[in-house]
């Protein structure tokens, strides 16, 4: 029942390469986040290297002791990165150069046959693959055929409804996500979720007993400016479990 908390760092790398110099440290950060107790580091190493680079993945994997979950796109130049760093996990997004942030889930019915194969290989060198997706019914199920054994369902829709005050979208993105969690669950797939979480959303999803890991980083990283790293995530922790004990177990 335990829900674990992955603290995204692309954007401390972000506010680095806007100077061009080594500061601020994602590594830094990331141990930060490690001794404030984060369970996982998550960094999205992009095809353009606008926030994260090749050595920061390198960095991370030398001196993390918690598991890191490296985001990549399914292309062959990132398999073979995967391949020689062996993150933890990885977890497959889609990628646009023009996008801002990730902005939707893998469509993965489309590219099923470049897919497949692809898990499989990051599965042969012990790297967990996770799938980030819509919380979409077919995804879920295209999701297992892939052979994934972790989803991250994209909470991307839920907050801007949130952020727009729009209450009834917000219900309607929460119950998408809470039965594409449950239905991941039921035919056998780990369910995490992520994108967009802050502290006014964060706890209608941490209530979800499916769901086992939540991705979080730019609301964090945000916060961290006005309190700090430490804080901001023991604040995100206590909202987490504050959710997670008011579950009743199923009898
Ligand atoms: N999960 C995935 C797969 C993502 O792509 C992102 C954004 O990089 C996140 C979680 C974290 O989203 P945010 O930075 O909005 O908290």
């Amino acid at each position: 029942m335990t829900l674990r908390l992955g603290v995204n760092i692309d954007h401390v790398a972000t506010v680095r390469n806007a100077r061009g110099g080594p500061h601020p440290d994602p590594l830094r950060a990331a141990l930060a986040a490690e001794a404030a107790g984060a369970d996982g580091i998550t960094a999205h190493l992009r095809e353009d290297r606008r926030h994260i680079r090749d050595a920061d993945i390198a960095a991370l994997r030398k001196h993390l002791k918690i598991p890191l979950n490296l985001e990549m796109a399914a292309t062959p130049e990132m398999r073979d990165i995967a391949v020689k760093m062996r993150p933890h996990a990885a977890c497959l997004v889609p990628e646009r150069r023009e996008e801002r942030t990730t902005e939707g889930g893998l469509d993965l019915e489309r590219y099923f046959k470049v897919l497949q194969p692809f898990v499989e290989s990051l599965y042969d060198v012990d790297i967990r693959v996770s799938l980030f997706i819509e919380p979409d019914m077919r995804q879920i199920d295209a999701a297992r055929a892939v052979g994934a054994p972790v989803v991250e369902l994209h909470t991307g829709a839920y907050c801007e409804a949130a952020l727009a005050g729009d209450a009834k979208a917000r219900a309607v993105q929460l119950e998408r996500v809470r039965e594409a969690a449950r239905h991941a669950t039921q035919i056998g797939l780990e369910a995490h979720a992520g994108h967009g979480l802050t502290y006014d959303t964060v706890d209608d999803i941490a209530c979800m007993p499916e769901i086992r890991e939540l991705n979080i980083g730019h609301f964090l990283i945000g916060e961290a400016i006005f309190v700090g790293l430490e804080p901001a995530l023991s604040e995100m922790r206590r909202r987490m479990d504050k959710a997670r004990t008011a579950i009743v177990p199923a009898r």
